[in-house]
This record gives structure tokens, sequence and C-alpha cells, in this order.
């Protein structure tokens, strides 16, 4: 047998630990051993004695791109292992029923679209706002939100859930947690905090129970790995209005990825852009600052690769009106100023707001306390790891837009797509995804939506079921701008259609003719069949675009159900939530 050498990641390394919870020392090294012979990692183990009495918790997450079930895996795992009977669900398998006969509740949620739940929360959601909630006296319970500050309704759907829970007569257990993008250490310290207060009231937290330490190598959002750019092509034809590229990246270790996941981009603010930033801050790039690696203490490199210096956020638009006193912007933070600030902030970056309200004399200090870390930006996955585990395909669509006679550029697509040369490194982790999957069975037909670089991940799904011998049928529905130019991978698809792979293939081109033509108008025109692939029990996947694309597509699908069952919109709507509920229904959209 090959050896896998697969490293056992801190995740898996939890969800093990819950499984092996409960069995004796000799029990766990032999299955350690078991796992090594097949190749894993090993990993040590260590036990502490058992706790007799242990409080029933559940800990339950609502999770589109997988950061509050991750948050909710480790507090499960720290829960087992400090000996409480924890239960760990999502918001989309858990049975409503058992909510009334919970006694403590751990939710962890994220928030989308415009304040709206995670797909696989939708449904819980809708019943726990609806009138058939139970009251839930006797039960305690904590929310921690995960969000973004640059949306307006940040973290929406953790404080609604968090209200509601109260509003039925839950006692809150510890205050609502917030996070912002950079959820890590937030979620760490709520965490804490939150085990504590079980402590306190009375429940034991024993050291941990089993801790397996992986002593392979791991990457991750705070410990990226590099990986060189192999090969960057663009995949837009000469005369289109786009530019996209197809990008090949060589991670330096083995890194585990599956159909559905994202890779983790660091990126590097453009020079030219760092340039005009300190320029509207009236700052000279070379100002130290107290804190920080050695060689990125000036102004000027911290700038470069430590703050967000485009996107505009909330918290940096009160430090701004705080030190300009500027009414204008006063008034947008004011609770009325919601649409203006919305209006304001689409299209701007930092740099227009320094412009148009100057400050004088800032130092330098005072201005990266207002600034946010730079974000990793995600790429899903357009390649299989059993077709190829050594590289990692992306497409990437450059971000550039002119806003007021002034040329944007996307942060992390111009520097891939510009400023990275070929064979550099940069750092890079897996996003794990385990709400966009292939389903188990190969035999499962797969109706795959994707408009833009929306189709990336169904390369990655068709290179994956073509390579396993999938016997499910697989539909592929795409969309874009010109079938000339912007035919994203056509010779690929065709080449699967040839071969048997892809049943059906419907591109949907919205700039070639007088009409637009989406992908939506593609499955509303195949209605019957739509509707016959999920009623088979088909899997719909849907990816791309989250501002309009991908409600639109949802409201499609609605009136394709509504349609075919000759049901209502209303009972159309239930039938989705459904099949979000089950996994058959998922979108990686953004
Ligand atoms: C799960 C997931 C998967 C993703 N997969 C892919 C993928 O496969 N391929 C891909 O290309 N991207 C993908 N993205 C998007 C990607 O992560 C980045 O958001 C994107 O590349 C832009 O990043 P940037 O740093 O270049 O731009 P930024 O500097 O972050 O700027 C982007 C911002 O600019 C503004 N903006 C953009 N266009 C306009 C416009 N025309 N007018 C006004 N304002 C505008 C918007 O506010 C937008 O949020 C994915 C995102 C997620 C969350
Ligand atoms: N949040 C972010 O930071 C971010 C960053 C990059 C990309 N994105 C989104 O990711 C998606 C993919 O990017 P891209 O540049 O490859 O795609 P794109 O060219 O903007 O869009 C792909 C296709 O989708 C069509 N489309 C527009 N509105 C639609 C709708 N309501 N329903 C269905 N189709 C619609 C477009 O048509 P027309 O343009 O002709 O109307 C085009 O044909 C984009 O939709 C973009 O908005 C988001
Ligand atoms: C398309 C899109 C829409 C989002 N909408 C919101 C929002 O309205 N409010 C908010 O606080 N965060 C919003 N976020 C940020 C997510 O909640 C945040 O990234 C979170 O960490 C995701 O966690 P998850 O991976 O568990 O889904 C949005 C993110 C994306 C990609």
């Amino acid at each position: 047998m090959s050896a896998l050498k697969t490293p056992l990641s801190r995740e898996k390394a939890g969800a093990l630990s819950s499984l092996l919870e409960g069995l004796s020392h000799e029990q766990v090294a032999w299955v350690s051993g078991y796992l090594a012979g097949l190749g894993a990692e090993p990993f040590s183990v260590a036990q502490a004695d058992h706790v007799a009495s242990r409080p029933e918790v559940t800990v339950l997450h609502g999770s589109q791109t997988g950061n509050a079930e991750r948050v909710a895996r480790a507090l499960h795992a720290d829960l087992m292992a400090r000996g409480f009977a924890a239960r760990l669900d999502s918001l989309g398998t858990y049975p409503t029923a058992r909510l009334k006969r919970e006694r403590v509740l751990l939710l962890v949620t994220s928030t989308y679209g415009e304040g709206e739940p995670p797909d696989t929360a939708q449904a819980f959601y809708a019943f726990l706002m609806g009138e058939r909630a139970p009251r839930l006296e006797p039960m305690k319970f904590a929310v921690l939100a995960l969000g973004d500050r640059g949306y307006e309704h940040f973290c929406q759907t953790g404080r609604a859930i968090d209200a509601r829970l109260e509003a039925l007569g839950a006692a809150r257990l510890h205050p609502r947690g917030e996070c912002d993008l950079e959820y890590e250490e937030a979620a760490r310290s709520w965490t804490e905090q939150v085990v504590k207060a079980l402590a306190a009231e009375g429940a034991p937290t024993a050291p941990p129970a089993l801790r397996l330490v992986s002593s392979g190598p791991v990457s991750d959002r705070e410990h990226p790995c590099a990986a060189a750019l192999v090969e960057n092509t663009r995949i837009t034809g000469r005369g289109s209005s786009k530019d996209v590229w197809h990008m090949v990246l060589a991670p330096t270790v083995p890194l585990a990825f599956a159909p559905g996941d994202a890779l983790g981009v660091v990126p590097r603010n453009d020079p030219v852009l760092v340039e005009m930033f300190l320029e509207a801050a009236r700052l000279q790039g070379s100002e130290r600052l107290a804190e920080g690696p050695e060689d990125e203490r000036d102004l000027a490199q911290a700038l470069a690769s430590r703050f967000e210096i485009r996107a505009i956020s909330r918290p940096f638009l009160a430090h701004w009106a705080r030190w300009t006193g500027a009414p204008a912007l006063e008034a947008m933070l004011e609770p009325g100023g919601a649409d203006e600030l919305k209006a304001y902030v689409s299209g701007r970056d930092l740099t227009d707001v320094m412009r148009a309200f100057p400050v004088e004399g800032l130092a330098a200090c005072e201005l990266v306390a207002a600034l946010r870390p730079l974000a990793p930006r995600l790429y899903s996955i357009a390649s299989s790891a059993k077709a190829d585990p050594d590289h990692i395909h992306l497409t990437v669509g450059v971000v550039r837009y002119e806003h007021q006679g002034r040329q944007h550029r996307g942060v992390a697509s111009t520097w891939l797509a510009e400023r990275v040369e070929s064979g550099a490194e940069l750092p890079v982790y897996v996003h794990v995804n385990e709400r966009f999957r292939l389903p188990e069975d190969p035999a499962t037909p797969l109706l795959m939506v994707g408009a833009g670089t929306g189709v990336a991940p169904f390369r990655a799904f068709l290179e994956e079921r073509a390579l396993l011998g999938a016997t499910g049928a697989h539909w592929l529905v795409v969309g874009d701008r010109q079938f000339r130019e912007d035919f994203l991978y056509q010779r690929e698809w065709l080449d699967y259609r040839r071969k048997g792979v892809l049943q059906r293939l419907d591109a949907a081109f919205s700039r070639d003719g007088g009409v637009k033509t989406y992908v939506q108008h593609r499955l509303l025109a195949a209605s019957r069949a739509v509707y016959a692939w999920l009623a088979e029990g088909g899997h719909l996947y849907v990816c791309g675009d989250a501002a309009t694309m991908a409600p639109d597509v949802h409201a499609a699908l609605i009136e394709i159900v509504a349609r075919e069952r000759s049901v209502s919109q209303e009972e159309a709507r239930d039938y989705l939530h459904v099949l979000m509920a089950a996994g058959r229904y998922q979108r990686d959209i953004y």
C-alpha cells in the first residue's frame, strides 16, 4: 500500500478527538497505530480522567463557507475534551423539535446576502422567527456571530437569533460575540469565556481528555504555506471586456483539498496605491511603527503587506469623521444614514475618502489603528487533487473599474495577474468548504450552474467525477458576456460532452444580442427537465455572484418548482429550503 502521509489538521484532530472520546488508552493507541499503518501521520495521545457529571451542551453552526463551522467544531472538541457531553450539529440538519428540550445551546453563525442567514440555516431561521417557535424558558444560550464590518448588516443573523432566543424565554449564558473578517482571535476568546461561564454554572472543566497533535505540516489562514505560480494564462479573448486568468500553483508542501474547497491567497497591496494612500493621508511612508515584524515597521512597508487600504469600513469612517468633524461623514454614520453610506461607499476606496476630507498632522500609528488587517482573498479551486495532487488551478477575474474619473484596481486579482512573476512563491492556504461538496454516491446526477468565474469549481467537480468514472449524469449551465471572447473552458466542456461525461451543456451569453440571456433563463426554458433532475435525487450547485445572480437563480428555481409541482410560491420556497438543508442544493457565492 502506498504511504499517503496525510497530515492531521487541527480540525480533524478535534473531530477525531470527539470520536475517540470514551475509549481506553489502549484502544486509542490501537486506532493511532492503525491509521499510521494506512499511511497517515501519527498523532500523539494524552488522556486525562473522565469526568462523571456531564452537562449536556448542544453546539450548532450556520455556515456558508466553513468559518462558523470551524469555530463550532473547535468549541465542540474543546467541550468534549473538558468532559462535557456535547453534541455538534449543523443548523441544516438539526431537528427543530429538539429545541425546546435543549438546556445549553451554543450557536455560531455567519451572515450572508443582505443580512441573511447562510443557506443551510435558512429553514432553521424561518422556524425560529416564525409563530411555531416554542417557548424556551429552561434553556441557557450563547451566540457567536461571524460577519464582515464592510457589510451594512454586520452580523445580522447572529444578532437576530440572539435576540429571538431571549424573546422566547431562554437565558443568556454569555453575551453575544461578534467577529469581523479576522475572526480567529475573537472566536477563541469568546469560546474561552463561554467555557468559563459553563464552569461558573457548576459544570466541570477538566483538562482536555484527549489531545491529538498532528506532526505533519498544516496550513491555514493563520499559517499559510508557500506556493509557486507555475502558470498564468489569460483565458478571455483579445477583444473581451473582461480579464480572466487561469492560474496554476505548485504548493511547496503537500496540501489536501477536495472539489468545492477554495484557496486563500494572502495578497500585497499595489505600491502605486500605497503611494496615493500616503499622499492622501499627508504622510511620508518612512514613519516607524512601534509594532509588527521588524522588516515591516516602516509605514509604507506595513501598508503594502499588512493593512487593507482599499475597502472602506464603517469603523474607519467613524475615525475619519471624528478627526475631520465633517458633517457629511457624521450624517452617514447616523442610524438613518444607511442608504447614504451604502451609496457613498460603492466604488470608492479609502484614498477617495481621505482626499475628499483631508486631515493634517495625523500620526502614522493613529492611522494604522483605524485600518483593518489585509484579508486573504478566496478563489474556488478549479482542479481535482485526485487528478493532480501537486498543483492547484484557479480562475481569477481581475477587478478593474472606473469611479468618478479614477481607475480602481482590485488588490489580490491585479497582484496575481500583473505583479506576481512566474515561478514566484506566494502565501496560500486551503479554505475547506464542507458545504460545497460532491455527493458521496457517484451515481447521483449533478446540475451545476455557474456565471463568470463561477464555473471554476465545476471544472474540479467534472475532473474528479470523470476520473472516478461516476455514473451519475452531469448537466452544466454556464453564463458569461460574449460567446467568442468569454466562453471560459469551452474546449474542456465540449471534450467532456464528447466523452459522455457531460450529458447536457447550456450556455447563456448576455452581451451577444439585444436581449440579455442569463443562466436562469436557460433554467426556466428547461423547467420540466430541471425539476425532473431534482425530483430524481439530483444535486444542484450554484456558483458566482452573490448580489444578483444567486438571488435571481433562486427566484427562477422557485418559479420552476411551483410550476412543475403545481404548488404555491411559498411551498416551492419550502421545497428548496429542504433541499438546502439536506445538502442537495449548495451554493458557493461571493
Ligand atoms: C468563497 C469564494 C470563492 C471565490 N472564488 C473566486 C474565483 O474563483 N474567482 C474569482 O475571480 N474570484 C473569486 N472570489 C472573489 C475573490 O475572493 C475576490 O473577492 C476578488 O478577486 C476581488 O478581490 P480583489 O482583492 O482583487 O479586489 P478588492 O480590492 O477586494 O476589490 C473588490 C471590491 O471592489 C468593488 N468593485 C468591484 N467591481 C466594481 C465595480 N465594477 N464597480 C464598483 N465597485 C466595484 C466591490 O466593492 C468589491 O467588493 C471568491 C470569493 C469567495 C468568498
Ligand atoms: N464580491 C466581490 O468582491 C467580487 C469580486 C469579483 C467578482 N465578483 C462577482 O463574481 C461574479 C463572477 O465575476 P465575473 O467578472 O466573472 O462575472 P461577470 O462578467 O460580472 O458576470 C458573469 C455573467 O453573469 C451575468 N449576470 C449579471 N447579472 C446577472 C444576474 N442577475 N443573473 C444572472 N447572470 C447575471 C453577466 O451579465 P452582464 O454583465 O452582461 O449583465 C455575465 O454574463 C460576478 O458576478 C461578480 O459580481 C464579486
Ligand atoms: C457574498 C457575501 C455576503 C456577505 N454578507 C454579509 C453581511 O450581510 N453581513 C455580515 O456581517 N457579513 C457578511 N459576509 C461576511 C461573512 O459572514 C464572513 O465572511 C464569515 O466569516 C463567513 O463565515 P462562514 O464561512 O461560516 O459562512 C458576507 C460574505 C460574503 C462572501
